[in-house]
């Protein structure tokens, strides 16, 4: 049932205060801001190394959780998409940490990076949305995203949940290694749990992402920059945009825009730069300088405290500030509203885009 929604994805994107918060919960104490993950029975501290893998989406959550796990835990990680690892032969570590991260818990490739871990010994956790699903079932523990059903083909709520879910692991294990201690917990719990008050004032501000929709709508092509853990959400943007609204988008790291693919930007190419204040704000700044006077027109979703821009924008799109810890979240909107928008004003089938299944159990 959509309810008062038009499509299912608006309905999941506007559901995400509420499941968000019901996923942070199930994975910290609110009241103590202390992550607690119930049935892990990995030990954390002794780890090796982190596994990731996922397809599309999942394997974006995956991405962000890279720099979390990295940064905050000093764990290293190894990330790829399902359909590449499965084939690949990666060593692995004799004490290594697998997780798997889907949606629907079925996708095919997936399952056969889980099942070539499983063989490599390691042990496994699946992020998944379907809690009775083959991939949940055949993992050591399953860490759920409490998001509910989700409908619509392209994935909203269920990725910000997956991304909730691996935050709170990323916290566990830069406490269980002694990189995090009771103040730094305190502090990137408060950042969570904050959150979902911070994205229902960014669904307030929606006509606004529809008016600048309108304008992308009549794009051919696009281009989505971000820099650090926000380098994900920029290949997120792209794909939602793509398989919604048909329109050619490419994410790129910003500061990799100019070894080849600056050479794309003239005045036809809108350009949505993803640069939350924080530690990359300055550096992706001035690779939108570089855009701009190349004649892209560029849509610039940053946060209140940040800077002006010095140059010329199409949209200066202010966020509430964020720790930049749970920016990739918070980010997650803008970037759903813009595609979600631009393909409602071209009339595509938003819910049941062309060419795309829901659950991709075919390898
Ligand atoms: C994009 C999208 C897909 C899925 C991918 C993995 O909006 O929905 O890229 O993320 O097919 O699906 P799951 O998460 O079910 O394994």
């Amino acid at each position: 049932d959509k309810g008062n929604y038009r499509h299912f994805m608006a309905k999941e994107i506007h559901e995400q205060p509420e499941v968000i918060a019901h996923t942070i919960a199930h994975y910290a104490d609110l009241a103590e801001r202390r992550v607690d993950i119930p049935n892990l029975a990995v030990d954390l501290a002794s780890l090796e190394r982190v596994t990731l893998c996922g397809c599309g989406t999942a394997f974006y959550a995956g991405l962000v959780a890279k720099y979390w796990f990295e940064q905050y835990a000093r764990l290293p990680v190894e990330i790829d998409v399902a359909s590449e690892f499965r084939y690949r032969e990666a060593p692995l570590p004799e004490n290594g940490l697998a997780i798997f991260i889907s949606q629907s818990g079925e996708t095919a490739d997936t399952l056969a990076g889980l099942r070539y871990c499983r063989e490599q010994r390691q042990h496994i956790a699946s992020i998944v949305n379907v809690q009775h699903s083959s991939i949940a079932r055949e993992s050591d523990v399953v860490l759920p995203t409490l998001a509910g059903p989700e409908i619509g083909v392209a994935s909203t709520k269920a990725f910000t949940c997956q991304l909730a879910v691996l935050a709170c692991l990323a916290i566990a294990a830069g406490k269980a290694r002694g990189h995090i201690d009771d103040a730094l917990e305190h502090e990137l719990v408060g950042a969570l749990v904050e959150l979902p008050r911070l994205i229902s004032r960014v669904l307030r501000e929606e006509q606004g992402f529809a008016d600048i929709a309108h304008q992308l709508s009549h794009a051919q092509d696009m281009l989505y920059l971000g820099r650090g853990v926000n380098y994900p959400l920029a290949l997120e943007g792209a794909l939602k945009l793509k398989e919604i609204s048909y329109i050619h988008a490419e994410g790129f790291a910003a500061g990799e825009l100019k070894h080849g693919a600056i050479a794309l930007i003239d005045e036809n190419v809108p350009v949505v730069v993803i640069a939350p204040p924080g530690r990359t704000h300055e550096k992706t700044m001035s690779n939108m300088q570089e855009v701009a006077a190349r004649g892209g027109k560029i849509v610039l979703l940053t946060g209140e405290s940040g800077g002006a821009p010095d140059c010329e924008v199409m949209a200066d799109c202010r966020l509430p500030d964020v720790h930049e810890f749970v920016s990739p979240i918070l980010y997650a909107l803008p970037v759903q509203l813009l595609a979600y928008h631009t393909a409602v004003w071209r009339g595509t089938d938003v819910d049941q885009p062309r060419n795309l299944a829901k659950s991709v159990t075919v390898e």
